[in-house]
């Protein structure tokens, strides 16, 4: 087949129906590669905030570091980033860490031997040789389920996760997000050592979403998971020309979840317990198209704050540019950097997982932390 004619990664994704896609991504009802928010049921949410939440308790002590360390140390790890990341990158790399997996890193294709010309899907097949797990950021949507589906018609069972895919998707983030949420939440509940994430901490409440919402590939992903929790309201204030996509807003009305549009984010503060900033993806403009965008609109400022409930939560998936005022950094309702903590136990219960070592976690925090 000429090269050209070859449908591309997303064009053969697209034709499957999204029940499909997850069949094929999980084993046995169980996710196996982590490439799409649509894959997390309530229960593995639940059952992965639990996960994160023990882990965190257990590396508190030396010795229960020591454990968790030698859960995966017979595993090597591949992050395969070929998209900046800073707080991905370290944030995988130190869940591989506390597991006790060895890592390699591939940053640069310039360096690697595409620039031979050798095709990335070549270059992922030979990753596979070396690691029992590749964890990938790529700025094709498509290209980490694809060849998810690529290693599995090898018969090579090394799971897959994304860890950003183009504008469309970034599943691990939006778990943690979730994390987050539940821990600003459920925090009296958490902080006295109950660990039920299987309630619904966000019936009834607000989650605003603010900024350049059809490229952020962060709160679609978040978007997807919050259908999970019935009672959730979504607010969308984003500039006419970056509000969040249609296909969203069908899943949403699917699952019957409530949202509204804005661009006036100041109209919507004293409504949100959780207001979600985002930056603008500039990286993807065509003809720099938004430089005509007054972005300075949807920024949260320190003038907002007498609007802001007492206990809402303030998010950003990082890096910011001057989405929020920093003189709100020191506010207790600033979630952002507490976020970035919460991703790295997150990403290690994650792995945990993916890789059925959950029950000895579990098991280990029953014996030594069950009262
Ligand atoms: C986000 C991403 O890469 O999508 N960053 C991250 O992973 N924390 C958000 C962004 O780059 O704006």
């Amino acid at each position: 087949m000429a090269p050209e004619s070859k449908p591309s990664a997303q064009e053969t994704i697209d034709a499957l129906p999204t029940a499909k896609r997850v069949a094929l991504l999980n084993r046995n009802d169980r996710i196996f590669h982590v490439i799409l928010a649509q894959q997390f049921d309530r229960e593995t949410i639940d059952r992965l905030c639990k996960l994160a939440e023990m882990m965190r308790n257990i590396a508190e002590t030396r010795q229960g570091l020591q454990f968790l360390r030698t859960l995966l140390s017979h595993k090597r790890a591949m992050l395969y980033f070929i998209q900046p990341s800073t707080r991905t990158f370290l944030s995988f790399a130190a869940a591989c860490q506390i597991l006790g997996i060895a890592y390699d890193e591939v940053r640069n294709p310039s360096v690697s031997s595409e620039i031979k010309g050798e095709t990335e899907d070549d270059t992922v097949r030979v990753l596979s040789q070396y690691f029992n797990l590749i964890i990938m950021r790529h700025p094709t949507e498509g290209f980490a389920e694809q060849m998810a589906h690529d290693l599995d018609a090898l018969h090579l069972s090394i799971p897959i996760i994304n860890g950003g895919s183009g504008q469309d998707q970034h599943p691990t983030q939006a778990m943690l997000d979730i994390y987050t949420l539940h821990r600003c939440f459920g925090r009296t509940a958490i902080e006295r050592g109950n660990l039920d994430f299987s309630q619904n901490r966000f019936e009834g409440k607000t989650i605003t979403f603010v900024g350049d919402l059809r490229r952020g590939r962060t709160v679609r992903s978040l978007a997807y998971l919050l259908c999970r929790y019935p009672g959730v309201r979504m607010i969308f204030v984003a500039p006419q020309e970056l509000q969040i996509s249609d296909d969203i807003l069908e899943y949403l009305a699917r699952h019957d979840v409530a949202y509204e549009h804005s661009d006036d984010l100041s109209a919507v503060v004293a409504r949100s317990d959780a207001i979600y900033m985002t930056r603008l993806q500039d990286e993807y403009d065509i003809a720099g198209e938004s430089k005509k965008i007054d972005y300075d609109r949807f920024r949260l400022t320190a003038e907002m704050a007498p609007q802001f409930k007492p206990d809402l939560a303030i998010m950003h998936p990082l890096p910011r540019r001057n989405e929020i005022d920093r003189q709100l950094d020191t506010d207790p309702r600033a979630r952002y950097f507490h976020q970035v903590q919460n991703g790295m136990w997150m990403r290690a219960a994650m792995i945990a997982y993916v890789f059925h070592v959950d029950a000895a976690v579990i098991d280990h925090y029953q014996s030594h932390f069950a009262h």
